[in-house]
């Protein structure tokens, strides 16, 4: 399939021409030494991933705190004093490909469990159609919820209701459904022949919604 498609870099790209939709997109930057540092400065908490990845493979979550310097992979935490040391530590485990940085959300909880989205929208007889709306709970201990890493499914409301007791669970499921709808337009205007779209959706502690990437092959 198209590597093009595939490539996160060039998807957030496409999005963010529309300033409504680049208000739900995280900052995103290429990976850079520099780019990384400045990100931490501003966000304090960042996530590295792989432009051609998936499944969470290869996502690293990396933290400022004072003058402390952390990276997380999969359930291992790695702590430095300084960001040279820091960074010079994350190269060594990152793998030869290309990676982008993105603004980390602070995304909802249950049980402390990081939770998001994922919406498929599908082309049935020249007809956008919604397939699914789940959410996804990371396992005990992840900061990415993918299934494939030990997530757990939930029924979208379900999970909306127990991660933002205080948000309107309905109007956030209109909300994910009609930022689709404007994604899918954009994309399609940039890739006709699209047939299938996956978005993961993660919503802060304000209940705002980010984001966090667009499947063009979904499982
Ligand atoms: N900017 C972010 N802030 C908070 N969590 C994130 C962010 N980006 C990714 N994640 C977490 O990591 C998971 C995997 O990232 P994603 O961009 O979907 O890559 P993949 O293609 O590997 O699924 C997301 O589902 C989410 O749980
Ligand atoms: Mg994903």
């Amino acid at each position: 399939m198209d590597r093009t498609i595939g490539s996160k870099w060039i998807k957030t790209e496409v999005l963010q021409k529309n300033p409504f939709i680049a208000n739900h997109i995280p900052e995103t930057a290429i990976f850079s030494e520099q780019h990384l540092k400045t990100m931490l400065e501003k966000h304090k908490m960042v996530f590295v991933k792989p432009i051609h990845g998936g499944g969470g493979n290869g996502v690293i979550r990396v933290k400022k705190e004072g003058e402390k310097y952390s990276y997380t992979k999969m359930a291992h935490t790695s702590s430095f004093s300084s960001y040279g040391a820091m960074y010079r530590s994350l190269m060594s485990i990152k793998l030869k490909r290309k990676y982008l940085i993105q603004q980390g959300i602070v995304l909802a909880r249950i049980d402390g469990r990081p939770i998001d989205y994922r919406v498929k929208f599908v082309k049935k007889e020249n007809q956008w159609t919604f397939t699914a709306m789940l959410g996804r709970l990371a396992r005990p201990g992840l900061v990415i919820t993918n299934v494939c890493k030990g997530g757990t499914l939930l029924k979208c409301r379900v999970a909306l209701r127990r991660s933002l007791p205080h948000i309107h669970a309905k109007t956030k499921q209109q909300e994910m459904r009609g930022l689709t709808r404007t994604c899918t337009v954009l994309l399609e205007e940039e890739f006709p022949g699209i047939g299938q779209l996956g978005f993961d959706y993660g919503l802060d502690r304000s209940g705002k919604i980010w984001i966090l990437e667009v499947n063009t092959r979904p499982q």
